[in-house]
């Protein structure tokens, strides 16, 4: 795996200054939350440092590169090019920083799309990459105000906001983040019920 330094190196040299930013924005999030969702800070670090690694490669050469990297992708990331990033993200991170811890590949994978039954790596990362002080949007406070009270129920706000978005967009949901939402809100019910 590279150090930390080189991966920084290699980021910089690759991503766009705004997204570089971003990324940071994500990794300070993540480091910080990381321990109050037991979550160990260096795999917080490296999954957040490398969630949008493959987000510098042009769109148009996203299905040329996606079958350079072996990467098998859906129907639905076949049809919507934005969910490819993370998919690859995790054949990028693995094939070129050297990352072969299966957690933080699979933080880096679900990123855009969230799955039923995440790791609380998973689920630090894709609230990370939604509430990095680079966010603005309304959405993104509440979500930092909720993230501070409970992680799951600040994961269905997340994905609602991220559903609501794709919908408005007219673009197709993928069943992952359906999964993610229907499997958090039976759990929520499920807890409540018990009290
Ligand atoms: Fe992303
Ligand atoms: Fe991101």
């Amino acid at each position: 795996m590279l150090t930390e330094e080189e991966m920084h190196r290699k980021l910089r040299s690759s991503q766009k200054e705004r997204r570089y930013f971003h990324t940071m924005g994500v990794v300070k999030e993540a480091v910080r939350l990381a321990p109050k969702f037991g979550v160990e800070i260096e795999k917080a670090k490296i999954a957040a440092l490398l969630h949008d690694c493959a987000k510098n490669f042009e769109q148009e050469r996203f299905f040329e590169i996606a079958a350079e990297y072996g990467v098998t992708l859906d129907e639905y990331a076949q049809r919507e090019p934005a969910l490819v990033h993370a998919f690859l993200g995790a054949a990028v991170a693995y094939r070129d920083y050297g990352v072969t811890d299966k957690e933080i590949l699979d933080a880096i994978y679900y990123h855009t799309t969230a799955r039923a039954n995440m790791t609380n790596l998973e689920k630090l990362v894709y609230i990370a990459d939604m509430i990095e002080p680079g966010r603005t949007m309304p959405q993104a406070e509440e979500l930092r105000r909720m993230v501070e009270e409970n992680l799951d129920d600040a994961l269905i706000y997340a994905i609602d906001c991220s559903i609501k978005h794709v919908i408005k967009k007219g673009r197709l949901i993928h069943p992952d983040s359906i999964h993610a939402r229907n499997y958090l809100v039976e759990r929520r019910d499920e807890l409540r019920d018990d009290k």
